[in-house]
């Protein structure tokens, strides 16, 4: 993995170098400038190459002669004149690692903000931030790896050193929160269950200033939560509720919640064996909770924001839930499973309706691994969001585009809150049959939850994981939501006062 990251105005001496160029052929200043120190080295080789019509990120590489720069790197930067989303230039950052990482233990990068035709200081940064997130790795189960990356250091080139240098220290914040997130998704489930994740909660958010408290079974018992305690039932390992608190400002709070299933073998209704295992991930959600608390801890922002992490297993045992039981959720309303593999939503009944009842919160998210019936809708390229409120969803897309970190909204019908009545209790935990698109009849039954609170609920099953190369992480864990629920909560949510509303408005016009 890449830590050591640092921003630098003069040319280092002997380092291997990227330097891009645009699909016309012709050199960015950057690397006009170090062409020039080299000898035209690289306009030279740029002929031999015949490269002309690169394709946006594609790299090229060669060896110079000399011994002080021996990788020569080219990467494309696409059409001249282009300007870049942020979240491409993450990509360009991915790229440059993918590119790099069996070169050299040390890189320069010759790429500053005017050759991406950003005159900002983030823009680096972002390109930085983009490097970072790829270079993480699971890999610490294998005793021998073979073909390692050598990549360690990498020295961006630039010119507001200081202020590239500062934009960086908050983004790469943000992917110690990724890292986090990542670290937890994608352990197995003999090393994750509900008490060691509580204490890595603990363990990691106590010292940076979260408040972090756990219910445990008699604290749930007491406060009524029998849809968490139910899907619990069969485990050997006891749930437990983990309440998050960052007290960045005095207004209600905005929260967070989060399913945190550490292993669902579908209980009772046990799940075929096929893909059984990717059911480890089923706490992503609870995962992008912490990683998200630890970003906002360390970058200090000035909001209120409250985590809540359902963390249980879901198992079949002679103490198990079965399918026909009816339980009493928290806030009173009863629930038929017909499927004890639809536990997301009744651990999520109860805590999202802990989190209205407690915190009063102005606005609430949850994220969760909800559905398979998702990643039929949307395939791994986009999260499914879920909303009562349009304006939390111009709030949310909006950051979504800025972080690349893709959502797609999906709806919310009387049709489909129907399908989820029952005639024995006040809802069934499956759709009637018939009704199909589960993924909307999962999220109906939880706005039965949500009290008419402003509530987001986004669907990640089909992008806290996965084999595609769509994200910023290699395979296997992304750390999906972390980037965007940080940059959420800094663009401020709708829902603040009508004075800084107003003042959101006039920077807007002003802009
Ligand atoms: N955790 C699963 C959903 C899931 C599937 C997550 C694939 C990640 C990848 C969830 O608890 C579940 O089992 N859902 C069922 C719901 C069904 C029983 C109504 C599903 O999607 O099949
Ligand atoms: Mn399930
Ligand atoms: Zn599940």
């Amino acid at each position: 993995m890449v830590n050591d990251i640092v921003f630098v105005k003069e040319v280092p001496q002997k380092c291997s170098v990227v330097v891009g160029v645009y699909s016309d052929g012709s050199l960015s200043d950057s690397a006009t400038k170090l062409d020039s120190l080299l000898q035209n080295i690289i306009t030279k080789n740029l002929q031999r190459l015949d490269w002309a019509n690169c394709k946006q990120f594609e790299t090229r590489e060669f060896l110079h002669s000399s011994e002080e720069y021996n990788h020569i790197v080219l990467i494309c930067l696409g059409e001249k004149d282009k300007r870049y989303k942020p979240a491409e230039l993450s990509q360009l950052g991915v790229n440059i690692y993918k590119a790099t990482e069996k070169l050299d233990s040390t890189i320069c990068v010759y790429i500053d903000a005017a050759d991406v035709h950003m005159p900002c200081s983030r823009a680096p940064a972002m390109i930085a931030m983009g490097l970072q997130l790829r270079s993480w790795k699971f890999d610490k189960y294998i005793s021998k790896r073979k073909n390692k990356a050598k990549l360690e250091k990498v020295q961006f080139c630039v010119g507001d050193v200081e202020g590239v240098t500062e934009k960086f220290a908050a983004l790469s914040n943000i992917a110690q929160g990724v890292f986090l997130t990542r670290s937890v998704v994608a352990e197995p489930a003999n090393v994750i269950y509900p008490e060691s994740f509580a204490m890595i909660a603990q363990q990691e958010l106590m010292p940076l200033g979260v408040k972090v408290e756990i219910l445990d079974e008699n604290a749930m018992r007491q406060l009524g939560m029998n849809a968490i305690l139910g899907v619990g039932q069969g485990s050997a390992h006891a749930p437990k509720l983990v309440v998050l608190s960052w007290n960045g400002s005095e207004d209600a709070p905005i929260a967070f919640i989060g399913k945190g299933v550490t292993f669902d073998s579908g209980g009772i209704s046990l799940k075929p064996d096929d893909g059984m295992a990717d059911m480890r991930y089923d706490m992503a959600g609870a995962g992008t909770v912490l990683g998200l608390l630890k970003a906002v801890a360390l970058n200090k922002l000035p909001v209120h924001v409250v985590g809540i992490m359902a963390l249980v297993e879901n198992m079949p045992s002679g103490t198990a839930q079965r399918p026909g039981d009816i339980v009493t959720s928290m806030s009173g309303q009863t629930i038929e499973i017909l499927s004890t593999d639809a536990e997301g939503r009744l651990i999520l009944a109860d805590a999202l309706w802990y989190a209205q009842d407690r915190f009063h919160p102005k606005a609430m998210v949850d994220l969760a691994t909800l559905t398979g019936a998702i990643v039929v809708a949307l395939g791994h390229e986009f999260a499914g969001l879920f909303s009562n409120d349009d304006e939390l969803v111009s709030d949310l897309l909006k950051s979504a585009e800025i972080t690349g970190e893709k959502l797609w909204r999906m709806p919310l019908t009387q049709y489909f809150d129907d399908g989820i009545n029952s005639s024995v209790a006040d809802m069934r935990n499956l759709g009637k049959p018939g009704v199909r698109a589960g993924s909307i009849t999962a999220a109906q039954f939880l706005q039965r939850f949500v009290n008419g609170v402003n509530w987001a609920h986004l669907d990640i099953a089909g992008v806290a994981d996965t084999d595609t190369d769509l994200f910023p992480s290699d395979k296997g864990a992304t750390g999906f939501g972390v980037h965007l629920l940080h940059n959420f909560l800094e663009m401020g949510v709708r829902t603040c006062s009508p004075q800084s509303d107003a003042e959101a408005s006039g920077d807007k016009s002003g802009a």
